[in-house]
Formats: C-alpha cells, sequence, structure tokens
C-alpha cells in the first residue's frame, strides 16, 4: 500500500514554499549568508518542533525563513521541493509563498518570485510537472499592507495564479480583508483562503460569502455546522486538508480523531496536502501513509481523494484531462 500511495498520481493544493524548508537546507542557507541560527544543530533544531499550537508553530516558520536572502536561495527552497514532488509522483502543483515575510525584512519582491519561478519553469520542463504558483497575504497584518504588497506583484501578475490568505486565523477573520480581496477578484485572479483551521466554522462561511474565495484551505471545523456541510458538498467547494499538520499543530489530538473521511464520505471535495512537510513530518506520501495507518483509509479513497486533488485544482482543462488519464491507468495497471 505504501508503494501504492508513493507511485499514485497526485496534485499538491496547499504547500506553504517557506514550510518545505528542512533543517539541511535552513543550515545550509544560514551558512553561505553568514546568519547565525539559534541552535547549534540540524538535531537540535528538529526538537524544537514541537507546538502547542498554529502560533508556537508560525514563530519557529517565520524565524527559518529570515535565513532566505537571494534569488539563489529562493530558487533552492523551490527545486528541493519539485525533487520531493518528483519522487512521489506529484504532477502538478499550486504552492503558497508569503512574500510579506521577506519583503518586510528588506528583499526585494523581484528577488522572492524570480527564484521561485525560475524552479517552477524547470519543473515543468525537466520533469514535466505543471504549476500554478499562489502569493498569501498575512492576516496577522493590516489590509493596507495586503494591497501594498498586491501592487508589488503587480509587474509580476503572469507568474502568479491566484491570491491566498495565511498565518494567524484566531482575530483576523476573513472581513478583515474583504475589500483587498474585492480587488483581487476583479483583476481576474483566482482566490483562496486558510480558514476553519483554528478558526470556527464560521470563518469558512466568512470566507466564501465575504471573501468569495474558489477553494477553502484546510476547513476542517466545517464538520461543527451540518449545514455547512451541506452546502459545502452541494456546491462542490473544495478543502485543502492537511491531515499531519493538523495532528501536529493539536487540532486533532491525533491521526484516528481525524475528519478527512467522514468528510468524504457526506459528499465534500476534500483533498489531501502537506502544508509544511519539513516542519510536520513528511510530504505528500507521508499524509496518505497516515490516513491508512490511522483512519484506514481504502485504496479507492485514495484514489478518489487523488482525483479531487487534480478536479478541484486550477489547472486548465485540456490538463486535468492529462492527469486523470494518467490517474486512470495508473488504477487499471495495478
Ligand atoms: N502558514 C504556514 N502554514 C500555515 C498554517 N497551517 N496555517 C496558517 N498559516 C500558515
Ligand atoms: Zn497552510
Amino acid at each position: 500500500m505504501d508503494q501504492f500511495l508513493n507511485d499514485l498520481p497526485k496534485a499538491e493544493l496547499h504547500l506553504h514554499l517557506e514550510g518545505s524548508l528542512e533543517p539541511e537546507l535552513m543550515f545550509a542557507l544560514a551558512e553561505r549568508n553568514g546568519i547565525a541560527l539559534p541552535y547549534s544543530a540540524v538535531d537540535q533544531l528538529r526538537q524544537a518542533y514541537n507546538f502547542a499550537n498554529l502560533q508556537e508553530f508560525l514563530d519557529l516558520y517565520y524565524q527559518g525563513a529570515a535565513v532566505l536572502l537571494t534569488e539563489q536561495d529562493f530558487y533552492d527552497l523551490t527545486w528541493a521541493y519539485v525533487e520531493r514532488c518528483k519522487a512521489q509522483n506529484i504532477l502538478h502543483i499550486e504552492p503558497f509563498f508569503d512574500p510579506q515575510t521577506h519583503t518586510d525584512r528588506g528583499i526585494p519582491f523581484a528577488t522572492v518570485i524570480s527564484g521561485i519561478s525560475r524552479a517552477l519553469q524547470q519543473a515543468e520542463t525537466e520533469y514535466g510537472i505543471s504549476s500554478g504558483l499562489i502569493m498569501c497575504f498575512l492576516r496577522h497584518l493590516s489590509e493596507d499592507a495586503a494591497f501594498e504588497t498586491l501592487q508589488q506583484a503587480e509587474p509580476y501578475l503572469d507568474q502568479i495564479i491566484g491570491i491566498g490568505l495565511d498565518s494567524s486565523e484566531k482575530g483576523h477573520p476573513p472581513a478583515k480583508f474583504e475589500r483587498v480581496f474585492a480587488k483581487v477578484r476583479n483583476m481576474g485572479l483566482l482566490t483562496v483562503a486558510h480558514a476553519g483551521e483554528e478558526g470556527p466554522a464560521q470563518n469558512v462561511i466568512d470566507a466564501l460569502d465575504i471573501l468569495k474565495v474558489d477553494r477553502i484551505d484546510h476547513g476542517v471545523r466545517a464538520i461543527d455546522d451540518p449545514q455547512l456541510i451541506k452546502r459545502l458538498a452541494e456546491e462542490k467547494v473544495a478543502l485543502t486538508v492537511c491531515p499531519l499538520s493538523n495532528t501536529r499543530l493539536k487540532v486533532f489530538d491525533d491521526m484516528s480523531q481525524h475528519n478527512i473521511l467522514q468528510m468524504l464520505e457526506q459528499g465534500v471535495k476534500v483533498t489531501v496536502n502537506s502544508d509544511d512537510p519539513a516542519y510536520f513530518g513528511g510530504y505528500l506520501t507521508e499524509n496518505f501513509i497516515a490516513l491508512e495507518k490511522g483512519l484506514g483509509m481504502t485504496q479507492e479513497q485514495a484514489v478518489e481523494l487523488a482525483r479531487n486533488s487534480f478536479e478541484y485544482s486550477f489547472a486548465k482543462k485540456e490538463r486535468k484531462e492529462e492527469l486523470f488519464a494518467l490517474l486512470d491507468r495508473h488504477c487499471v495497471a495495478r
């Protein structure tokens, strides 16, 4: 089964590039850039990855990202993730990046996006991995700061497929970003938002009704509102669920408590994703394996989850057809 899950053709729709920064690369970049880390070795850093909640993780995640300075650094970060995708038969990716984490440290927006885009282009030409880059606003910062970031992104909009909203959910509800999301939608960009991760089901409703997003990131707290679950299923609103993230950040006590398969059975268009794999103990295959081990996910359910990842991606119709065909071939070949 583990080999089946690894080789299963799949897409990843919820992955923060900064969250794919492995401790080894963090140390290498710190040394290359002459930055001192408050840890003496990789093992010590990994031991610090013990989180009681989202905020404890975010504090380390932003600290870690401070080793990224040059275009080459952003390329190396992204390329390392692409290599993982190649190894796990991930054929389409829609990674997130948080420009404000870098521009607030004086790194030019151009440096960040150039390195990321160069690696994503190479993923396409060298490995045939298609992608769409999603730029996230940090919700603990102001809406004005989001508008400013959008302005900085304007020369690069051909390299961005959509806009997302991440960081601390508690105290920063969707409504705070109503105006900037309206502008983004008017510009023809697709939209997603983290909602119902640590925050209530109401945040999922507000992300849909106020921000009018095309997909919800996480959304697991929707389970508290049966009417909302019904709506998500009826309107085919996809949720990008991140099982290992949710257990590492204590959204669920352990994997046996996770509700992804329950939502799948209720007709919600859920997908599996790794969120911040360098911090949460695994990439996409490891998330699928965790669902098999912790929840008894069947092969049929795994295939349905993989199919959802293609169907609810932002890939063009023709690309989706190719991806479905590859999935069908994999299932027949077994
Ligand atoms: N940024 C990176 N990972 C995140 C998560 N799981 N929730 C909110 N913001 C994030
Ligand atoms: Zn996330």
